[in-house]
């Protein structure tokens, strides 16, 4: 195993980028969004922008200007909506925009179930009538909408997005209990601020929307992705050495490094920098996904392949999907013992021990949890799908030999 020593740089949230961009269709202007990921979901986003008509001009390796004053209701390219779950933003944003929106059904990820059911008690809450037949979503205010108070079953990210993106042109006010709190919100919120929006509460449970008539273009930053900056806290965790990690909130990051805390790994945190470094053994620990501030979903595979590694026996219980544990047969064909049940996973780390096998990236995060089997593991190991784990992950390949792992993209 090759221990790991040197900086990595994150970039922007891959989470925020996306409600962001599908969010500029609401305003009558151009925006200069800067710390943008490139990574794929971002990119067929910025396609689906050019193919309703917004001029996308990419500045530089992490910053676009997007103007969409001339952007007209049409549908999206099926083949573009299909590959990622994000595009459902289209529904809220056209919406907004239109007051009507005719968007497929999305793609992304296969996690079980992954209803829009609270999506649309959104939209009706605020008036809209929405139809799915057929594989479409159709979406018409006949009498125009109105702010309202909307009540959600289910904490979730992307209804919440959803009902901001339809509300914050909407007349009145409109209160969203129950949100989602994750920072991504937070930083869409703050963005469509900058624009002329009316939107206060975000980061809580409760979201009040005021109406305003129009958006204008502003410039903005997005915040770092924390999930980018846990996956490399775990992979040093796993590989041992030193490794610092710049750009970040540590705010974002309290429920990981809780947790590497917890297996008996070093993190120091600065204002805007966590340097985390391993000298002896990991330990196991138990773990509850939850939503935000709770330890998140999307750490749940690179925690799984870290305690693989771990002395005893780790209990890992995902609160928020109802089928996150398909990768466990990838880490099983590297040795993993690993007993899954329901929602439920137990993990037997050591005396045991990874060795490379030729496994598959089965989502982005999943990928991810790969590569760090991968670097504790004793032999060459083979993932194929690394285009999947771009989706979501900026030139991981680069970032990760940059810092000594003997990783690279096969076919460069
Ligand atoms: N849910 C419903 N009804 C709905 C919507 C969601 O029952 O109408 C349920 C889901 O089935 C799930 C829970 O609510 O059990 C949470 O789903 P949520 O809507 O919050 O998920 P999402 O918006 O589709 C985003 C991220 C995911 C991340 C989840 C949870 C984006 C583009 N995706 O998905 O990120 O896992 O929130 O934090 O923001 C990733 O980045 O790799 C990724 C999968």
């Amino acid at each position: 195993m090759k221990r790991l020593g040197g900086e990595i740089e994150i970039s922007g949230m891959k989470n925020s980028a996306l409600p962001i961009v599908y969010s500029t269709l609401l305003i009558n202007g151009k925006c200069t969004v800067d710390n943008i990921p490139f990574v794929n979901d971002v990119m067929l986003s910025l396609q689906i922008l050019k193919h309703l008509g917004a001029k996308v001009d990419i500045i530089n390796s992490s910053c676009v200007e997007i103007d969409t004053t001339d952007i007209s209701l049409c549908e999206p390219p099926m083949e573009l909506v299909r590959q990622m779950r994000a595009s459902y933003y289209l529904m809220g944003a056209q919406l907004g925009r239109f007051g009507t929106a005719h968007v497929c059904y999305p793609g992304g990820d296969d996690f079980g179930m992954r209803p829009i059911d609270q999506h649309i008690k959104g939209f009706e809450s605020l008036g809209a009538k929405v139809n799915v037949s057929g594989g479409y979503i159709d979406i018409e205010a006949p009498n125009g909408l109105s702010g309202a108070n909307v009540f959600f079953d289910v904490v979730s990210v992307g209804a919440t997005v959803n009902v901001i993106l339809a509300a914050v042109k909407t007349e009145g006010v409109t209160i969203i209990e129950s949100a989602a709190r994750e920072p991504h919100i937070v930083d869409l919120a703050n963005f469509l601020n900058t624009c002329g929006a009316q939107i206060s509460g975000a980061g809580t449970d409760t979201i009040k929307i005021t109406g305003v008539k129009e958006l204008h273009g502003s410039n903005y930053t997005i915040v770092p992705d924390m999930i980018e900056a846990g996956t490399y806290m775990v992979a040093a965790a796993v590989a041992g050495g030193r490794v610092k990690i710049n750009n970040i909130i540590p705010k974002h990051l309290e429920s990981i490094s809780a947790k590497l805390l917890e297996m008996n790994v070093t993190v120091e945190e600065m204002d805007d920098y966590v340097i985390v470094s391993r000298e002896g053994e990991l330990s196991s620990c138990n773990i509850k996904t939850l939503p935000y501030p709770g330890f998140p979903t999307d750490m749940q595979p690179q925690f799984a392949a870290a305690l693989c590694y771990a002395n005893g026996v780790s209990h890992i219980s995902e609160g928020v999907w109802d089928n996150r544990f398909r990768y466990i047969d990838e880490l099983r064909c590297m040795g993993a013992n690993i007993d899954v049940s329901g929602r439920n996973a137990t993990i037997k780390g050591r005396p045991l021990s990874l060795t490379g096998a030729a496994v598959r990236a089965i989502d982005i995060r999943a990928g991810a949890a790969m590569i760090i089997a991968a670097l504790g593991a004793s032999g060459r190991t083979e993932i194929a799908g690394v285009e999947v784990i771009e989706r979501g992950y900026v030139d991981i390949v680069g970032k990760l030999s940059a810092v000594g792992a003997d990783v690279f993209k096969l076919g460069e």
